[in-house]
């Protein structure tokens, strides 16, 4: 099934990072762009804290879940119980290589049994109108070749899933941390552009290693979209300047806020509301370290923000305090 979601720009699942306050400063810098949660395994969801794991603000809206998981069953209800939430799309992670991921089989051990993934999609696909789509890497350990990650494909794809995000390095399940699976396995772009030119029905996202809107812009001629990670972690402005990059909508004609600090002071208010309900400033900085990335008094910025947020948990002139050691002018 191929669906209506724009997905020519997303925010890559990182787990511990983007949990619905980084979601919720990202859609502040573009309203265009896919949101991920976290990967959430499927048992969490269904024995665990419900509201915890999947609660989010209606501002952060499309927001695609991301579960880890293998029985059809658990994944299904899952797809389900995410559905009536007001999720935008459910993700299967098929690239995680830590072993707790491992001995759960799931994750990027399930790039051996794409069976496995096909019946996932299919049980889950089966239950919900929202599209379900893979996050793969391009193999395992030795089962690298390009026949290999064509035939997994396939066998997904025939059970209809039209979607696929590939993290284009494949990973190594025993001797490197999940760290490490995300820098050693060379990045192998190529694997991407032959199966969308391969399959040009599908509807194909990169991911791994972009960082510039250049690189953005490249990829876009060769797959459907660019998935990007650590770099919008690093520096979140650059989501804007894909987003414009990329033609995602021009900032005239929408409502978003138009600077860093039109941004920022969005996100204090969102900080207030946030505290008001108990949260402390901790949780709540992290998104925004990155925001004055390159630019003068950064540094301060982030120094005024990582210790004074522990000691005044619940003053949000901490953030004011801290954009007044940069030095510019938006
Ligand atoms: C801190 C961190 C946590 C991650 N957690 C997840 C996750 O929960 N699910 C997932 O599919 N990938 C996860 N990844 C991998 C990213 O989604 C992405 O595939 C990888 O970082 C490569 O993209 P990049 O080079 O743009 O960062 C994580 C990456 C990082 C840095």
């Amino acid at each position: 099934m191929k669906s209506s979601i724009d997905r020519r720009l997303s925010v890559a699942p990182m787990l511990d990072w983007t949990d619905r306050h980084c979601r919720y400063f990202h859609r502040l810098i573009s309203d265009r762009i896919l949101l991920y949660t976290e990967m959430i395994t499927a048992p969490a969801i269904l024995r665990g804290d419900r509201e915890k794991h999947l609660g989010f603000s209606p501002q952060e809206h499309p927001v695609a879940l991301q579960l880890g998981g293998s029985d059809e069953g658990d994944l299904a209800n899952c797809a389900q119980i995410a559905e009536d939430m007001g999720y935008a799309e459910i993700n299967l992670n098929v690239g995680c290589p830590s072993d707790r991921v491992q001995k759960g089989r799931f994750g990027a051990c399930l790039m051996k049994e794409p069976e496995l993934v096909a019946s996932c999609f299919d049980a889950m696909q089966s239950k919900v109108r929202i599209p379900v789509t893979i996050k793969s890497r391009i193999g395992v350990d030795d089962e690298d070749s390009f026949e290999s990650f064509t035939n997994f494909i396939d066998t997904v794809k025939t059970a209809g899933c039209g979607t696929f995000i590939i993290h284009a390095r494949k990973a190594l399940l025993k001797g490197l941390s999940p760290k490490q699976n995300r820098t050693v396995p060379p990045l192998k772009y190529d694997y991407a552009y032959r199966i969308k030119a391969l399959n040009p029905d599908l509807e194909v996202v990169l991911n791994g290693g972009i960082e510039t809107v250049i690189q953005a812009e490249e990829q876009t001629q060769y797959v459907d979209g660019v998935m990007v990670g650590r770099a919008f972690w690093n520096a979140p402005w650059l989501i804007r300047e894909m987003h414009n990059g990329l033609g995602l909508g021009n900032d005239a004609l929408n409502s978003q806020p138009r600077s860093r600090d039109e941004v920022l002071l969005a996100y204090i208010d969102y900080c207030r509301t946030m505290i008001s309900q108990g949260l402390s400033l901790h949780w709540l900085i992290r998104p925004i370290l990155g925001l004055y990335h390159g630019l003068p008094g950064n540094k301060k910025w982030k120094s005024h923000l990582v210790t004074q947020a522990p000691r005044r948990k619940t003053d949000v002139s901490v953030i004011e305090e801290a954009r007044k050691q940069v030095n510019y002018v938006s």
